[in-house]
């Protein structure tokens, strides 16, 4: 009795020659260098070309505690948690170096430049980038923070600040900037009392928005996610935020509007190509 099972356990553990033996030497470099699906695949080869299952299971197996040693060696996921919580968490000092290169810039130049709607549109978006991006990303990132506030309001209020501010802002501040040298108007002919209100209009109601989302994004987190009220009641209690939200977002959309009637109809009226050509020559000069 015993022989046969030693029988059938030899059998079964066969030595792998010829080609199979290079699958298996393969699988095994293979699974020593992290490589488990190419690993599978050379044993699989190996036992197609005649190497028992056992042996090529047993050294699998061998590769997998070979990717363990590994990686306890160089540091489990685990470990390097708080490696990786700290570097997301350096993300925003970008935003916030950008602000304060901003602020340099506008100290150096003194705020001259005649584009003054282009300054307020650029400088702005320094600044609501910072908040939006920089800060309220960085009051959401760490993971002791964010596996209670993800998904919430909490989002939206990042989101809306962050993108109005790092693209809206910086795109508008380009276009602002770039119109009087393509159409050849003078560089303040961008400015009206029409076009500073429609800034203001669209950066109080963004921060209002901002803020809306906050609060129901704050109160939202602490009934759902601490307390374990059901979403649906949850929504029933924020109702006074949207109510902010939407107040907040008509002032945003009344901006935008303004703004729209100011490049088409204000600042962007027709003028004489003549007329235009001495608004944007430099005082004292003839034209030529
Ligand atoms: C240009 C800059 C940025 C923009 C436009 C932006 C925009 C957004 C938007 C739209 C979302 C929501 C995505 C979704 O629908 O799931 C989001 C999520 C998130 N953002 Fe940003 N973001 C910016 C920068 C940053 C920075 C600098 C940080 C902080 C390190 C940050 C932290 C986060 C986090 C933690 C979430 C996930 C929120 C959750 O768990 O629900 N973001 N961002
Ligand atoms: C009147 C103005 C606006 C109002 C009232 C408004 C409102 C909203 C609301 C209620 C949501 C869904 C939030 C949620 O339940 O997760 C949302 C999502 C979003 N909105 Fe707006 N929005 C406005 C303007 C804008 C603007 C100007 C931008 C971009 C610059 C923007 C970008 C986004 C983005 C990226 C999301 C997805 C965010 C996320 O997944 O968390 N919205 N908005």
């Amino acid at each position: 009795m015993t022989s046969l099972i030693l029988a059938i356990a030899l059998f079964q553990a066969g030595p792998c020659r010829g080609e199979a033996e290079r699958h298996i030497a393969d699988a095994q470099r293979l699974g020593e260098a992290f490589d488990l699906a190419a690993a599978a695949e050379a044993f699989a080869a190996a036992v197609k070309s005649g190497c028992p299952d056992a042996r090529a299971a047993a050294i699998y197996i061998r590769g997998l505690i070979a990717a363990r040693a590994a990686d306890a060696q160089f540091g489990s996921a685990a470990a390097l948690q708080p490696l990786q919580e700290t570097i997301s968490a350096l993300e925003p000092f970008v935003f916030f170096a950008m602000a304060m290169y901003a602020y340099y810039a506008m100290r150096r130049s003194g705020l001259t430049h005649p584009n003054r709607m282009a300054l307020h549109w650029t400088i702005g978006s320094a600044v609501f980038s910072a908040l939006g991006a920089g800060l309220l990303g960085l009051a959401h990132t760490w993971p002791a923070v964010n596996k209670w506030t993800h998904g919430t309001l909490i989002t939206p209020m990042h989101g809306h600040m962050a993108f109005f501010g790092a693209y809206v802002m910086i795109v508008l501040g380009m276009i602002t900037y770039a119109l009087p040298g393509l159409t050849g108007r003078g560089e303040e002919s961008r400015e009206t009392s029409a076009g500073f209100w429609a800034f203001w209009l669209q950066v109080g109601g963004m921060f209002g928005m901002t803020m809306a989302f906050a609060a129901a994004g704050i109160t939202q987190t602490y009934l759902e996610r601490i307390l374990s009220i059901g979403y649906l009641e949850t929504q029933l209690k924020l109702q006074v935020h949207f109510l902010m939200l939407v107040a907040t977002g008509a002032v945003f959309v009344l901006g935008v509007a303004l703004s729209l009637w100011d490049f088409f109809f204000l600042a962007g009226r027709p003028v004489e190509a003549a007329a235009a050509r001495a608004g944007a020559a430099p005082a004292g000069s003839t034209a030529g």
